[in-house]
């Protein structure tokens, strides 16, 4: 396993979180290697100042930038982002409508800095659903950094675990029919590859902003074993500090998966 220590744990005034625990000192440092974010709070965080929710959108996108930069930073392998759920077409038209259109302003302004950092983008969700502008720019980003071996952005864009399972379920029943699977090899590992997240593996780390508690459809089968950690902080104010706060109480946590 990789140890890592984090250049903030030299500091004095972050000691509290400095791992000085004797007994930690194994599974101490061992960063997660794919971290998905509940990026949850633009409304409010809109609400707060006065503006409408769609500037709270604007700045969260903002922020993604951010956060990938000190993912990359950490060395983080996969940072899943969960941008537009299954449920959010339950909104206001001219809000799903702004929300859609922000990948596009996504791409438009970061893609250049995004290939440099030798980001890959890729995505999870009912990618055909999407309207036409944005599943175009969205795959012409995917397709340009395709060769990149660097930090994996994984944008959750339309995407429900629940509709996922179902999917996933549908391929294996025509599989099964049309004698590409056999019901008797069909395990776990097998069904993990019908999923969205196929070539990922499980997220190591689940974070949500915005003092909610609930995973809202989010990788329900992928979660099995995953930490998790919250915060009352808005999306669009998770910044380096608090993402490392997050990180550092993950290095705290001890994994058993069942065992002793
Ligand atoms: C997260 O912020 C963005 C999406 C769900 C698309 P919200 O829009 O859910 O913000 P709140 O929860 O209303 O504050
Ligand atoms: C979850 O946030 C979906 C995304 C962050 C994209 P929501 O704001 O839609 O979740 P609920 O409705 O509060 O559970
Ligand atoms: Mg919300």
């Amino acid at each position: 396993m990789s140890i890592f220590r984090f250049p903030f744990f030299k500091n004095k005034s972050s000691k509290k979180h400095a791992i000085e625990n004797k007994d930690m000192i194994n599974d101490a440092y061992v960063l997660p290697e794919h971290v998905a974010i509940i990026m949850d709070g633009n409304g409010r965080w809109a609400k707060k100042r006065g503006l409408p929710r769609f500037a709270g959108h604007k700045e969260g996108m903002d922020n993604v930038k951010n956060i990938v930069r000190v993912a990359n930073k950490h060395h983080i392998k996969v940072l899943t982002l969960y941008a537009f759920s299954t449920e959010n077409w339950k909104r206001p038209k001219s809000e799903v409508e702004y929300l859609l259109k922000l990948p596009i302003e996504f791409i438009h302004t970061y893609l250049p800095e995004l290939i440099k950092e030798n980001v890959q983008i890729r995505t999870i969700g009912a990618f055909d659903m999407l309207p036409e502008h944005t599943k175009k720019a969205v795959q012409s980003a995917k397709d340009k950094t395709r060769e990149n071996d660097g930090l994996i952005l994984n944008i959750a864009l339309n995407y429900g675990s629940r509709y996922e399972i179902i999917q996933a379920i549908q391929l294996i029943a025509k599989d099964i029919e049309n004698d590409q699977l056999d019901v008797e090899e069909l395990d776990e590992s097998v069904f993990s590859n019908y999923l969205f997240t196929s070539e990922l593996k499980d997220p190591d780390l689940i974070i949500r902003t915005s003092g909610e508690k609930r995973l809202s459809n989010f990788l329900l089968w992928q979660a099995a074993y995953s930490e998790f950690w919250f915060t009352e902080v808005y999306w669009p104010d998770f910044n380096e500090a608090v993402f490392e706060q997050a990180l550092v109480d993950y290095q705290n946590r001890k994994r058993r998966f069942g065992g002793v």
